[in-house]
């Protein structure tokens, strides 16, 4: 276990893997040839054979961190200098301020490190054998999603701290069952775009769940930083997310909170896998009655109508709640000012085809509406190279087959 003395804020993993990798809790590092002079030393057989060893100083580099964790100082102090992120440091001193950062020796291509920061360790007592915590991805009411790696294995994890207290004290008292139900629900599905859950870990006012972490981000940070998507982009990654969701229809489990915030993306490439997450209100259908549930659940802006006005719904509240996303995503906020449906009348003629898909999902109506395994056979869905082109993707990246 990592003692409370020796707080880990920083991390270099290896890009070339003959670099050592190395957890950094001392204040300073000296990265070099010198063999007794440096803390992490490029010396070896593996080193001698290396392109670029010769270039390399006894001491190349310092890494260090000062002001209580709060800075971290890159120092070169080499002959033929550093590069972080592509730009030269030359004997020079430069503060690393983004979460990660990748660090070149000698010569710009001789990518050896990604540092990545670190902002302590977690306190259930089985999590901090495993993993460092770095840096935050997201915060809900009474959740904080950080990115972790696995302190054995390096691998890279998503790790959801749920505060217990926090959720009784605004909902009130017994309302950790409905905690466990989202550790459940989302512990029982298995989909190739469903992000993965593994462990869970118990505290006295804290609930850690691991899962898989998605590089790329949300979909809400893609549509508000990057850019609107196109038509295909939306085709790419809706098409994913419309399986994942029929899937849990098929379950008789409705999410109840599908919104691009709750989509998330494996890397920040245009086609790439996309993940449904957080089954925080997610429930499942138990009767063979479609209109059950009555309680609000979600979000507003994305909330069926039959939702909002508590008329009792079921797993095709997620259809409208999918068509707003796609909405959002194609056309952007305005979808919130129009009202939906108006936004529609904004798309042009010649989307006949995704302008179906929403109007379809769209429908006011909850009976009218069709389901999930409907919607996938529209002609907008039934798109033979996007379909063969996603597929692909997922089997060479999970080796799994969408269903
Ligand atoms: N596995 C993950 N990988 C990367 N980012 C994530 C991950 N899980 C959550 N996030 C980020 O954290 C945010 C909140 O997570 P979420 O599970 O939706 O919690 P909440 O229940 O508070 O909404 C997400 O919108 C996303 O930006
Ligand atoms: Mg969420």
């Amino acid at each position: 276990m990592i003692s409370s003395s020796a707080i880990p804020w920083g991390y270099l993993e290896p890009i070339n893997p003959i670099y050592p990798r190395q957890i950094l809790t001392k204040p300073s590092y000296i990265i070099g040839r010198h063999p007794c002079d440096c803390d992490i030393t490029l010396d070896s057989i593996e080193f001698r054979q290396h392109e670029y060893f010769i270039h390399l100083s006894s001491k190349h580099c310092i890494i260090q961190c000062t002001n209580n964790g709060q800075t971290v100082i890159f120092h070169d102090t080499s002959r033929n200098g550093c590069y972080i992120d592509g730009e030269l440091v030359h004997q020079t001193k430069i503060s690393l301020e983004k979460h990660e950062h990748v660090i070149s020796l000698a010569v710009k291509e001789n990518q050896v490190y990604r540092f990545i920061r670190l902002s302590g360790v977690f306190n259930a007592v089985q999590l901090d054998e495993h993993y460092l915590k770095a840096n935050l991805l997201g915060s809900g009411s009474f959740a904080n999603v950080y990115k972790a790696i696995s302190s054995v294995t390096q691998v890279r994890r998503a790790i959801k701290i749920i505060n217990k207290d926090q959720c009784e004290k605004q909902i009130g008292s017994g309302f950790s069952k409905y905690l466990y139900r989202e550790v459940a629900i989302h512990g029982s599905v298995d989909h190739p775009c469903i992000l993965r859950r593994f462990e869970v870990f118990h505290e006295r006012s804290n609930l850690f769940v691991e899962m898989e972490y998605a590089g790329g981000g949300s979909l809400f940070d893609r549509i508000h930083k990057t850019s609107l998507m196109t038509e295909e982009e939306c085709k790419f990654i809706f098409y994913q997310i419309a399986c994942a969701l029929a899937y849990l229809h098929r379950l008789k489990i409705v999410h109840r909170d599908i919104k691009p915030a709750n989509v998330l993306l494996m890397t920040n490439e245009r086609e790439t896998i996309a993940k449904l997450s957080d089954f925080g209100v997610a429930k499942h259908v138990y009767t063979s009655s479609r209109y059950l549930n009555t309680t609000i659940a979600g979000t507003q802006q994305f909330m069926a109508p039959e939702v909002l006005l508590q008329t009792g719904h079921s797993t095709n509240a997620d259809v409208w709640s999918f068509g707003m996303t796609l909405l959002n995503a194609y056309v952007g906020d305005t979808v919130f000012r129009l009202r939906g449906i108006r936004a529609l009348n904004s798309i042009s003629y010649s989307k006949r085809e995704l302008k179906e898909i929403l109007v379809k999902t769209l429908e006011t109506n909850s009976f009218a509406r069709p389901d999930m395994t409907q919607l996938l056979r529209y002609p907008w869905f039934r798109d033979q190279t996007c379909f063969e082109r996603v597929q692909k993707l997922i089997y060479e990246q999970t080796g799994q087959y969408l269903r």
